[in-house]
C-alpha cells in the first residue's frame, strides 16, 4: 500500500434558503463514502462543509418570512446538518459562509489579489428597483417580451419565444420584490481580472490533472469563447460581507462561497489546535479535494483557483464532477412528488438504504444517477436483507445457541475463506478511483458466492444429524466470517449497519484485518440489522412530498407563486376560444426524432435541437433547458413538432418549427411523445 496521506475533502456548501433534498444528498453520500474510506485504509482526512450564507435570494426570502437574514440563517443551518447527520455524513465541521473567518480570509485574499493587479473597477448601468432602494439582478426583474409581447418574462429571457434580451429591453418592466418601474442606474462594479489569469488556468484545466477529461473539455468551450472579468461587487443592500475600503460594495456570494471551505477548515483547526497555515500554504503537500456538481463547475475550475492563485495560496488537487439526481428517469418534480426532501425520506427509510443504492450505481463519471424507486426497493432488499444479513442470520443461531456463541478453531473450506483476500484490491480500486458501482459489484459477487456455499452445505440439515457438530460449528463460523468480509467492505458505505455488526461479532472490523478470520472467538447474540422495504413506505413517501408542496404553497408570498412549481388545482389555464376542425388542420403537426441536442450556452433558458421530421431536418431553439438540463439525454426521442409555423431569426440563429410541450414552465416541461410506431414524417390529425 502506498505512504498514508493527508487530505482536506470539501462538499459543496447548500445554499441557506431551502431544504436538503434527495439531489443534494448525492453529493453529501458520495463524499461521505470517499472520506469514510480513506479513513479505512489508514489516510488522515479532515471532512469540512457549512451553508452558503449570502445574496439576494436569501435576502429576499428572509424579507418574505418577516426575519432577518441572520435568523434565517441559524434556523436553516441547523435543519441542514440535522439531515446530513441524519444521512450519516460525518463532517469534522460544518460551519456558514456568514462567519468571521470567512470575512477574514476573504478581505485577505481580496487584498492579495488586488496587490497583485487582478482587481480592476468598471461603471455599468443596472436596473434599480426605486422602492426598494436596491439594484436588480436579472432574475428580479419581469416585463413583456420585446421580441413577441408575451407578459410577465424574466429580465433576460422569455419562455414563450426563447428571445434572450438585455432587462433594459422589456417593456412595461417591473420589480419583482416591489412591483415599482425600475429605472436604470449607474454603480462602479469591481471586477477580477479572468483574463489576466488565462493562460495560468489553461495550462492548469489541461495539463494537471485536477479534473475529470470530459470535464476539462467542456472548459475549453469558455476558453475557446475568451474569459471575461469577472464581477465580484454587489451593491447596497446585499447579505454579504463589504468590501475591504469602499462603503457600500459587497462581495457577490460567489466570491466568498468556496472561501467558506477554509473558513469551515480554520474554524475546525481553532478547536482542535490543528495548523491552518499548512493546508492553504502555496507549496502544502495537504491533498485538498473537491466534490460539486456539474453546474456549478464554471466557479469551481475558472473563478475559484484563479482567486487562489491571485492569493498566493494552494490550488485545488482534485475536482470531482458529478452528474444530476433522477427520479424515475425524470428531473425531481415538486408535482410529481419526486421531489424529495431529506428529511421526508427519512421518515420512511433507513438513511443506509439510499446510501447503498447510489453507491451501487456511482462512478467517476459526470453522468446522471437515476434513483428509480422500485430498483431501489429491489436492490435493497435482495442485496443488503437478502444476501448480506441474511448470511448472519442462517449461521448465527447455530453458533449461539449450539456452541456458547463460539467461532471454530479452523474454517472448514480455506478456499471460500482465501476468496475474502482475493477480491480485496479490487474493492479497494472501485472506492479509491470512485467508481463505487464497481466496489458493490465485486462484494455482492463474495456475497453470491459465500450464499452459495452456506445453500450448498445447508448447516440446517447438518444441525440434525449425529456426530456433526464439529462440521456444523465450522460450516457456521465460515458463513460468519464471510459476513464480516462482506461488512467490512461496505464500512464506507453502511456505517451503522458496521457497527451494530462490530456488536454482534465482538470485533472491529477493518480494511487491514478483514483476510484474517475470526477463530475461537465469542460473538454476542445476533439481532436483525436491517428489514424489508416496503412498496408502501415508496407511496407514503411520495405523497408526503407533494404535501410538502401544497404547504410550501400555502407559505409562499402570492408575487412569488409563479416561480414554484404549481399544483394541479391552480394550474389550469382556462380554455381557449373555440375553433373548427378546418382551423385545427392548419395546424400542421409531424412525428420527428431529435437528433441532435445542445445547451445555447448565452441562454439560461434555450436548448439548441434538430429534429428528423422524415424527409427534413429541422433546426429548433426550444425554452426547456430547466426542465431538460442533461441536453443529451433527449437525443433519439420522438417529439411532436408544429412543422408549418412560420421561421424565426433568433439570435443564435433560424428556428425552423416549435416542439410542443405540457407545463406550466421554467422546470415543469414535459415534452410529448407519441406510442411506439410511429414514423418520422407522420403527421398527427
Ligand atoms: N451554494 C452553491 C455552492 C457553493 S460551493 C462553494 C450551490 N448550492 S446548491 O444548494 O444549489 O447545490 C449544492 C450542491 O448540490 C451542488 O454541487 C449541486 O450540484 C448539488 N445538487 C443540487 N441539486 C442536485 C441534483 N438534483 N442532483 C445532484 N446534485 C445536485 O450550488
Ligand atoms: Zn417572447
Amino acid at each position: 500500500m502506498t505512504k498514508a496521506k493527508t487530505l482536506l475533502v470539501t462538499n459543496a456548501l447548500p445554499y441557506s434558503n431551502g431544504p436538503i433534498h434527495l439531489g443534494h444528498m448525492l453529493e453529501h453520500i458520495q463524499s461521505d463514502i470517499f472520506v469514510r474510506f480513506n479513513r479505512a485504509i489508514g489516510n488522515t482526512v479532515y471532512y469540512v462543509c457549512g451553508d452558503d450564507c449570502h445574496g439576494t435570494p436569501v435576502m429576499i426570502k428572509a424579507g418574505q418570512l418577516g426575519i432577518t437574514p441572520e435568523q434565517m440563517i441559524e434556523i436553516t443551518s441547523k435543519d441542514h446538518d440535522e439531515d446530513l447527520k441524519g444521512f450519516l455524513v460525518s463532517y469534522d465541521n460544518y460551519y456558514k459562509t456568514h462567519s468571521p473567518e470567512n470575512e477574514e480570509i476573504s478581505s485577505y485574499m481580496y487584498n492579495k489579489a488586488k496587490e497583485n493587479g487582478y482587481i480592476v473597477t468598471n461603471k455599468i448601468s443596472q436596473l434599480f428597483d426605486p422602492e426598494k432602494n436596491m439594484f436588480l439582478p436579472d432574475r428580479f426583474v419581469k416585463g413583456t417580451c420585446p421580441k413577441c409581447g408575451a407578459k410577465d418574462q424574466y429580465g433576460d429571457n422569455c419562455e414563450v419565444c426563447g428571445a434572450t434580451y438585455d432587462p433594459t429591453e422589456l417593456k412595461d418592466a417591473y420589480s419583482t420584490v416591489s412591483g415599482a418601474k425600475p429605472v436604470l442606474k449607474e454603480s462602479v462594479h469591481y471586477f477580477f481580472d479572468l483574463p489576466k489569469a488565462n493562460d495560468f488556468l489553461h495550462d492548469y484545466i489541461r495539463n494537471s490533472g485536477v479534473i475529470q477529461t470530459e470535464m476539462a473539455n467542456k472548459l475549453e468551450e469558455w476558453f475557446t469563447q475568451g474569459l471575461k472579468p469577472w464581477d465580484i461587487s454587489r451593491d447596497s443592500p446585499y447579505f454579504g460581507f463589504k468590501i475591504p475600503g469602499t462603503e457600500d460594495k459587497y462581495f457577490y456570494v460567489w466570491m466568498d462561497a468556496p472561501i467558506g471551505y477554509f473558513a469551515s477548515l480554520k474554524n475546525l483547526c481553532a478547536k482542535n489546535n490543528i495548523c491552518y497555515e499548512d493546508f492553504v500554504k502555496q507549496d502544502s503537500d495537504i491533498e485538498m479535494v473537491h466534490f460539486i456538481g456539474k453546474d456549478i463547475l464554471y466557479f469551481h475550475s475558472l473563478f475559484w483557483p484563479a482567486t487562489l492563485k491571485a492569493a498566493e495560496m494552494r490550488l485545488p488537487s482534485h475536482i470531482y464532477v458529478h452528474g444530476y439526481v433522477t427520479v424515475n428517469g425524470a428531473k425531481m418534480s415538486k408535482s410529481k412528488g419526486t421531489f424529495i426532501k431529506a428529511k421526508t425520506f427519512l421518515k420512511y427509510f433507513k438513511p443506509e438504504t439510499l446510501r447503498y443504492y447510489f453507491a451501487s450505481k456511482m462512478n467517476s463519471s459526470c453522468v446522471d444517477v437515476d434513483l428509480s424507486l422500485d430498483d431501489f426497493m429491489a436492490k435493497v432488499n435482495s442485496d443488503i436483507v437478502g444476501k448480506v444479513v441474511n448470511l448472519a442470520s442462517r449461521t448465527a443461531g447455530f453458533i449461539t445457541k449450539r456452541f456458547d456463541g463460539r467461532l471454530s478453531d479452523a474454517p472448514f473450506n480455506q478456499e471460500i475463506i482465501d476468496r475474502i483476500a482475493a477480491v480485496k484490491d479490487d474493492v479497494i480500486r472501485g472506492y479509491e478511483s470512485r467508481n463505487y458501482a464497481d466496489a458493490i459489484r465485486t462484494i455482492m459477487g463474495l456475497a453470491d458466492e459465500a450464499n452459495r456455499y452456506i445453500d450448498a452445505m445447508a448447516p440446517w440439515v447438518i444441525a440434525k444429524l449425529e456426530g456433526e457438530d464439529d462440521k456444523l460449528q465450522r460450516v457456521c463460523s465460515d458463513g460468519i466470517n464471510l459476513f464480516r468480509a462482506l461488512i467490512t467492505y461496505l464500512k464506507p458505505v453502511l456505517p451503522e449497519v458496521a457497527a451494530n455488526a462490530e456488536e454482534f461479532l465482538n470485533s472491529k472490523l477493518d480494511f487491514s484485518t478483514v483476510a484474517n478470520p475470526l477463530v475461537s472467538h465469542t460473538i454476542n447474540k445476533f439481532k436483525p440489522l436491517f428489514s424489508r422495504i416496503e412498496k408502501a413506505q415508496i407511496d407514503a413517501m411520495i405523497e408526503t412530498s407533494k404535501e410538502d408542496l401544497k404547504e410550501a404553497n400555502a407559505q409562499a408570498p402570492k408575487k412569488e407563486a409563479k416561480n414554484e412549481a404549481k399544483s394541479s388545482e391552480d394550474r389550469i389555464e382556462p380554455l381557449a376560444p373555440e375553433i373548427t376542425i378546418d382551423d385545427f388542420a392548419k395546424v400542421d403537426l409531424r412525428v420527428g426524432t431529435i437528433i441532435e441536442a445542445e445547451e445555447v450556452a448565452e441562454a439560461r433558458k434555450l436548448l439548441k435541437l434538430k429534429v428528423d421530421i422524415g424527409f427534413e431536418t429541422r433546426q429548433v431553439f426550444a425554452g426547456i433547458k430547466q426542465a431538460y438540463p442533461d441536453a443529451k439525454s433527449l437525443i433519439g426521442r420522438q417529439v411532436v413538432l408544429v412543422a408549418n409555423l412560420k421561421p424565426r431569426q433568433m439570435k443564435f440563429g433560424l428556428s425552423e418549427g416549435m416542439v410542443t410541450a405540457a407545463g406550466p414552465g421554467a422546470t415543469e416541461v414535459f415534452l410529448l411523445g407519441v406510442d411506439s410506431g410511429a414514423v418520422n414524417g407522420d403527421r398527427i390529425h
